[in-house]
């Protein structure tokens, strides 16, 4: 697929085909990933590949505890406040969600459902979930996951594979260390669900927007 395509053809997936992808695709997609840059060629990023059981086992845990109203516990600061333009996006992105599952915003259980599918990763077949040691300098190591996770997003997309960045992956820490043995030393960094994409699934294509240059591109000439 051609660069300027696969960058304009990506984009968040919320629902996957009930079908599994190979370990060799999974591979192959990190492999090539993993030349993504970082500060100092350090490559801080650390990936824990979840499928099949282990993967079902955390998805339940995740929603669980979401569903008995457990607060979230983020190995990294999660955003509360936003100055007003960027808050306004991210209102008009959950509606822009919301509608597209026929989602009324006054149905609460409906919404709850929602988030609950989303605690459980919109039943992606695979998520990988990047650590970073806790030793490191967050602000930059967290600079380099976005590196590769974007390098990922758009190879797979480049294979007709979806993915979703999900920072749901990563509100219960201690559920993925009880379950994939990740040691303390290891930060949550962000997480993301890879599968093959429900094209026929509105949730898939609704329309997104992005701010105009003049609002955030300030020349110096
Ligand atoms: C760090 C990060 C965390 C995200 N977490 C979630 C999430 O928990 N749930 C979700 O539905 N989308 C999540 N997203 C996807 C964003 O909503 C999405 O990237 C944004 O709306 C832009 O849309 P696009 O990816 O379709 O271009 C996340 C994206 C990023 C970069």
């Amino acid at each position: 697929m051609e660069l300027q395509q696969a960058v304009l053809g990506r984009r968040s997936i919320r629902q996957f085909l009930p079908k599994p992808v190979s370990e060799e695709i999974i591979q192959d997609l990190i492999d090539k990933s993993r030349w993504a840059p970082s500060w100092g060629n350090t490559q801080p990023w650390e990936i824990l590949v979840a499928t099949g059981k282990s993967l079902d086992e955390f998805k339940k845990k995740n929603r669980a505890a979401f569903l008995e109203g457990q607060a979230s516990t983020t190995d990294i600061p999660t955003p509360k406040v936003w100055p007003d333009h960027n808050k306004r996006r991210y209102s008009k992105l959950g509606k822009s969600v919301l509608s597209a599952l026929e989602i009324a915003r006054e149905d609460q259980q409906a919404r709850m459902d929602h988030f609950a599918r989303m605690l459980s990763f919109f039943d992606a077949p695979a998520v990988l979930i990047f650590s970073i040691d806790k030793s490191l300098s967050l602000e930059y190591a967290m600079l380099d996951v976005g590196l590769i996770l974007q390098t990922f997003c758009l190879l797979a997309h480049g294979k007709g594979l979806g993915t979703c960045i999900l920072a749901a992956v990563i509100t219960y820490p201690e559920i993925v260390r009880e379950v994939f043995s990740l040691p303390e030393t290891k930060r949550l960094a962000m997480g993301v669900g890879l599968g093959w994409p429900d094209v026929d699934a509105p949730v898939n294509s609704f329309e997104r927007n992005r701010g105009d240059l003049d609002e955030f591109v300030r020349w110096a000439r």
